[in-house]
């Protein structure tokens, strides 16, 4: 489990603060088991710290904490010390909150299957209840591996938890099941003494602000619903792109993978949000059923139809331009098996089979080890029809656009076409956006804060229901079947890559094709725009247009005078010298041609695809535009023009319209 504090708090520029709008957390013993492991330091820990500076934890609140190993409660309390300063998630830190907050942390140690290590866990929480005046409120949070889930279960009704006064509620982590069969087995143990109430099945995905808001910008703004159908909208494309690999993680990934570790959770509960029926309120049930529902309609494939709309991929290693290896692929990595069919990779075409969605494809990718790490959504439109347009410049029109960017930009954009200026009828695409940076308050959560607090307050919006966990099981098992009968030519992809080249094809058989969201940290590798500021690159990504070329095709011709510079997105180019030699061969997230977009020169050399390939271009005009709204920028590209291509341009000329 590993999570990143992308989840902006929430409050509102102009709000003194969330403290004055919510009320704090229910008092409660939060009973953590596992608490010595990676959760807890990471994620849990700082969001209690988060809660505790923004006034939401109770002040009857405390914390016990357990797990096997021989930790005692002033260790503990020694360790989450030293461990807050890595991952606490605020820009300054607040001493005083935090030694009040670790003084009500305690612990315990114990096996989770020893019945009289949980007569003494009672025996703790009752001395504490009463020292924190917490009601009988429990919150029990399993930070495990899910194996221990039902044990821990069934201990913790044989040894009483469940009387007395006050509540009791599970926090259980992902993954729930690692197959529809141990999902099926694991709700049936779970909740043998539990009802389905009490168990907050936990997806951080569901803690983040961006995905909350998929909800209420669904259902608060009148001006979508009614386009938010199969007439409208021709397609959605989920992506998640990770730049990480497996981090040291190989053991858990590799009995995993990413249809289980990304898509049959995290991924789905996007698709839930996005594509539901609206519900009759905002009560949890209300909101949870029709998730359910919406999950329950998407189409369970036979194995012909997963060998159509699915691929899968594994990462190789990186190479360098002589193909030495700086990185390994995913089966060199520790605790992975070197003969690995584990995909690290999948896209997938879905179809919700309901009056609302048929017809509609819904794509859905994510991988590791890719070239840029962001979560979108995109929701594309159905065309405008180009015939009115005939006797005019514009010969093809573009799709409308809704992208919800997830992380790590977090925010909303509309694409449309506009007319450019001037006496012809010419069109350009252009973006509206709204960055939660800009209207929100920046300060940073895990995600976690949400959960424990909604929790706290029996709210069990942000948690999966049994249903929906079963539904998503089901989704992903006839996958999981398939790919398990059926061999991988792995691996199929390089680290650092767009992913496999089988991806673009899958939805190329559509006639339709990714949608390549570029973001500042992919523009930051370019050392043109690697210092450049939030507004300057945010004005290059907007201007960025995007080319297909096929295998074999010219790109730009030595002795052409250049006008734009090239940034690869998928696929391999090669330089060629003036016989046609390769003179070397640039891939995924490498540049060309930017010496056009600092002055109109003959190109100095050729440049070919090798493959398909996915371009980004960017015209020196709009690059000189850029530079005239953001002058103290133009000195910097000035510098690097110097230091880097040994040209001379002056910063006036450099912006110049012309
Ligand atoms: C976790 C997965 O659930 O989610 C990880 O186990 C993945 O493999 C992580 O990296 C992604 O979370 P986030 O919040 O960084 O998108």
């Amino acid at each position: 489990m590993s999570s990143t504090p992308d989840t902006p708090a929430l409050t509102r520029a102009g709000d003194a603060d969330a403290s004055d709008t919510a009320p704090p957390s229910q008092p409660c013993i939060m009973l953590v088991f596992g608490a010595s492991g990676d959760l807890t330091k990471r994620l849990l820990v700082p969001a209690l710290y988060n809660l505790a500076c923004d006034g939401l934890l109770s002040k009857h609140f405390a914390l016990l904490g357990t797990a096997t190993g021989d930790l005692t409660t002033e260790s503990f309390r020694a360790r989450m010390s030293e461990d807050i300063n890595a991952f606490h998630t605020r820009n300054e830190f607040d001493q005083e909150v935090w030694d009040d907050l670790v003084s009500r942390f305690h612990y315990l140690p114990g096996a989770f299957d020893d019945l009289d290590v949980f007569k003494a866990l009672q025996h703790k929480v009752r001395q504490l209840d009463q020292e924190y005046q917490a009601g009988g409120n429990i919150l029990f949070y399993f930070a495990t591996a899910p194996r221990f889930f039902g044990q821990i279960c069934d201990n913790l009704h044989k040894s009483g938890f469940k009387d007395g006064p006050g509540w009791k509620r599970i926090i259980v982590e992902k993954p729930f099941g690692t197959d529809l069969s141990s999902a099926l087995k694991l709700n049936a143990e779970v909740l043998s003494n539990w009802n389905e109430s009490q168990i907050y099945r936990v997806d951080h995905y569901l803690g983040k602000e961006t995905v909350q808001n998929l909800l209420a910008f669904r259902f608060s703004n009148g001006m979508f619903e009614p386009l938010w159908n199969k007439n409208y909208i021709d397609n959605i494309q989920f992506n998640v792109s990770e730049a990480v690999d497996v981090q040291g993680r190989g053991g858990y990934y590799d009995s995993s993978g990413v249809l289980r570790d990304m898509m049959q959770n995290h991924m789905f509960q996007m698709l839930a949000y996005l594509c539901m029926e609206v519900p009759v309120s905002f009560e949890p049930d209300a909101i949870r059923n029709e998730k359910a529902k919406l999950l329950q309609s998407v189409r369970n494939y036979t194995p012909e139809e997963v060998a159509r709309y699915v691929v899968r991929g594994q990462y190789g290693p990186s190479t360098d331009r002589t193909q030495n290896i700086l990185k390994p692929g995913y089966r060199q990595e520790d605790s992975v098996n070197p003969n690995s069919n584990t995909e690290t990779y999948a896209a997938a075409r879905f179809h919700i089979d309901n009056w609302r969605w048929e017809g509609v494809p819904i794509y859905l990718r994510s991988g590791k080890a890719l070239w840029k790490r962001g979560t979108e959504i995109i929701v594309e439109f159905k065309k405008a029809p180009e015939v009115i347009f005939r006797g005019t410049p514009v010969t093809s029109l573009g799709a409308n656009r809704l992208i919800f960017h997830i992380q790590p930009y977090q925010g909303i954009e509309v694409q449309f076409q506009a007319k450019v200026p001037g006496p012809r009828m010419r069109l350009q695409p252009v973006h509206m956006r709204f960055g939660y940076g800009d209207a929100f308050k920046a300060s940073r959560y895990t995600g976690y804060e949400v959960m424990i607090y909604a929790c706290s307050h029996g709210d069990a919006t942000l948690f999966s229901r049994g249903d929906l966990v079963e539904a998503a099981w089901r989704i992903a098992q006839p996958l999981l079947d398939y790919w398990a009968t059926t061999p991988a030519d792995f691996p199929n992809y390089a680290r650092n890559s767009w992913g496999p080249k089988a991806a673009a094809d899958l939805i190329a058989r559509d006639g339709r094709r990714w949608h390549e969201v570029v973001n500042e940290e992919v523009l930051r590798k370019v050392p043109l725009f690697k210092d450049g500021d939030m507004v300057f690159l945010e004005q290059v990504i907007m201007a960025l247009r995007s080319k297909q070329v096929d295998a074999g095709e010219m790109i730009i011709r030595k002795g052409d005078i250049g006008r734009e510079l090239y940034l690869v997105a998928r696929g391999e180019v090669e330089v060629l010298d003036d016989d046609g030699h390769v003179m070397g061969v640039l891939r995924d997230g490498d540049i060309f041609g930017e010496i056009g977009v600092l002055m109109c020169v003959q190109r100095t050399a050729s440049v070919r695809a090798k493959s398909g390939c996915d371009l980004f271009v960017l015209d020196k005009t709009d690059f000189s535009r850029i530079l005239r709204d953001n002058p103290h920028f133009a000195s910097a590209v000035e510098r690097v023009a110097v230091e880097r291509y040994s040209l001379s341009v002056s910063a006036s000329a450099l912006a110049s319209p012309t």
